[in-house]
């Protein structure tokens, strides 16, 4: 899970036309976020491009959280000789955004967070849960990119979360594994074939879900894919050693079969005639 979002930290102070003294926003009491007087703004280096700043109410819009932007946010106002100030906690997970006490009124969040989640595979289903309850779409909650996106609009403190997202697949939600037991099968089941005669190898492999394969001769790539590489009239040069290797995209392994040799004999027809003349004798 991937988070993008952007939450407002916004002051519970009324709007106001006349610019404050001066409003100095900080991170775990320490690191400059953004601090105001008379009007011109300095923007902490770590914050450059994430962060817009309403002058009518000392409100902070903080964009593209990262991890590292779990801690502690105070504001301190000087209006009209008078200090106001307030302090919340963001906790961010991998998984969830996590919105936590304010120790003053001063300060609350809003705005929306936006989760997505994304997993490698296809026809994903996705199951988004808020604490162990299941997330339902509404007005304030809006599911998108089939599921994958949760935004949550107006976030409060009651979203507490911790949410998270479960991805299912038809494939995935059975298990997976393999590949294993490889073998490859000639058919006929000889080793030695008379020019043109047409021959089957099939790759037999336990694999779920199922296997996709690739075939070699004397090590080399064919361009042949599937379970079942049919020769049809044979030539001698087609000689060698055939194998076959099954993947399985799921569980990312592969296994390759011991190699079969094949050899196209232009006589063959010809010794068997001679085996058989000598029975009759
Ligand atoms: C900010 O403070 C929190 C909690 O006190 C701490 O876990 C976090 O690592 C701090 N972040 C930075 C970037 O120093
Ligand atoms: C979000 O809050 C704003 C301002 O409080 C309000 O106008 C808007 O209707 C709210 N949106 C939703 C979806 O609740
Ligand atoms: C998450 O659950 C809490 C408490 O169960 C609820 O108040 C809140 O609205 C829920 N939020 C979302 C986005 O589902
Ligand atoms: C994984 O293999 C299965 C079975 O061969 C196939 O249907 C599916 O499209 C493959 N998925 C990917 C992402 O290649
Ligand atoms: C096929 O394999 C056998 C035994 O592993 C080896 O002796 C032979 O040289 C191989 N043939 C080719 C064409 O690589």
């Amino acid at each position: 899970v991937t988070t993008a979002s952007c939450l407002m930290f916004t002051t519970t102070l009324s709007p106001t036309e006349k610019p404050f003294q001066s409003v100095n926003w900080v991170f775990n009491l320490t690191t400059a976020i953004i601090f105001v007087i008379n009007s011109e703004i300095t923007i902490g280096p770590e914050y450059e491009g994430r962060v817009t700043f309403f002058p009518s109410t000392a409100s902070l819009e903080l964009r593209s959280l990262t991890l590292d932007d779990t801690g502690e946010y105070g504001v301190s106002i000087i209006q009209d000789g008078k200090i106001l100030s307030g302090r919340t906690t963001l906790v961010i997970y991998v998984s969830s955004v996590l919105v936590t006490s304010s120790s003053t009124d001063l300060v609350e969040f809003s705005g929306s967070v936006s989760l997505s989640c994304s997993a490698s595979g296809s026809s994903l289903s996705f199951l988004w849960l808020n604490g162990s309850s299941e997330v339902t779409a509404s007005d304030r909650v809006h599911l998108t990119d089939g599921g994958s996106s949760l935004t949550v609009i107006n976030v409060t403190r009651s979203d507490q979360g911790p949410f998270s997202c479960r991805v299912s697949s038809p494939v995935s939600t059975g298990t997976s594994d393999g590949p294993e037991n490889i073998n490859l099968i000639l058919s006929p089941p000889q080793g030695c074939f008379a020019v043109g005669s047409d021959i089957s190898l099939t790759c037999s492999v336990g694999s779920r879900p199922p296997a996709q394969f690739k075939w070699f001769l004397n090590g080399d790539q064919l361009p042949d894919t599937g379970s079942e590489l049919r020769l049809m009239n044979v030539q001698m040069s087609q000689s060698g050693n055939y194998s076959c290797q099954a993947f399985n995209n799921r569980t990312l392994r592969s296994q390759t079969s011991q190699p079969s040799a094949i050899t196209v004999l232009g006589k063959c027809n010809f010794m068997l005639k001679m085996y058989n003349s000598t029975i009759r004798f």
